[in-house]
């Protein structure tokens, strides 16, 4: 859907969707729709998602997710109301010293300001155990580092996706050829069916996830 019925028309043409709306409200209470993904301006997704969640729709909001935390709480407060599904898509520029419960302490930082830094999204962390470092703009790869490396072998090696690592059952059976920003999206949307499916909550944060042993 988009604002005229042009431009809604058109995409459709060109992403192939047999049907097309110029009107979020008919969206929003079509019967025949079970999941409202809002990407539009930041100034309307209040509006629509708590229209969607009083008309008992799964949802998907972009961030940021409201003009303010008031607003963020009504939100709240509509979709727990209707028990619907709901989750928010998060990044841009921030930075915090962090404490976690277990005592264990580190910065977060995010900028979309750096030239030359498209897509460099980090992070790095330090165990009694080893070490981790990932950088999104190598999806695949997870540096790993373990303290009790033989010393004529310390140091990061890379452990890539692949049929093995969760969801590799449903991406391409090749490791190291699994992950784009197209598969992220994928796999967000299978955790969303599943979690209507089988009724449980829904948790964005497993889809990066690899188990080592
Ligand atoms: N999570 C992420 O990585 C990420 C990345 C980029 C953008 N975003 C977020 O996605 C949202 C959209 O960003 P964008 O860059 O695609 O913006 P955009 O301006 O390119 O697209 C917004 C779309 O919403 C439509 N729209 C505006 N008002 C509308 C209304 N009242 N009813 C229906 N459609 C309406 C516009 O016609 C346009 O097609 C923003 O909230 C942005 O912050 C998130």
């Amino acid at each position: 859907m988009d604002v005229t019925e042009e431009l809604a028309r058109d995409a459709a043409a060109r992403l192939g969707f047999e049907h097309y709306s110029n009107d979020w409200r008919a969206l929003v209470n079509d019967p025949e729709i079970d999941i409202i993904v809002i990407v539009t301006t930041n100034n309307t997704h209040a509006e629509i998602a708590i229209a969607a969640a009083k008309a008992v729709k799964h949802i998907i909001c972009e961030k940021p997710l409201a003009l303010g935390a008031e607003q963020a709480k009504e939100m709240l407060e509509a979709v727990q109301a209707a028990s619907v599904k709901h989750a928010v898509d998060v990044d841009d520029e921030f930075i915090t010293m962090v404490k976690f419960d277990n005592g264990a302490i580190g910065t977060i930082e995010a900028t979309r300001n750096a030239w030359g830094r498209n897509n460099f999204l980090t992070f790095e962390i330090h165990g009694e155990k080893g070490s981790l470092y990932f950088n999104y703009e190598r999806l695949d790869e997870l540096q790993v580092c373990f303290a009790d490396d033989p010393s004529d072998a310390k140091g990061f090696r890379t452990v890539y996706t692949g049929p093995a690592t969760p969801y590799g059952e449903g991406l391409w059976t090749i490791p190291a050829l699994c992950m784009g920003y197209g598969e992220t999206k994928i796999i967000e949307t299978y955790d969303l069916f599943k979690a209507i499916v089988e009724d449980t909550s829904f948790h964005q944060t497993s889809r990066m996830t690899i188990k080592l042993n």
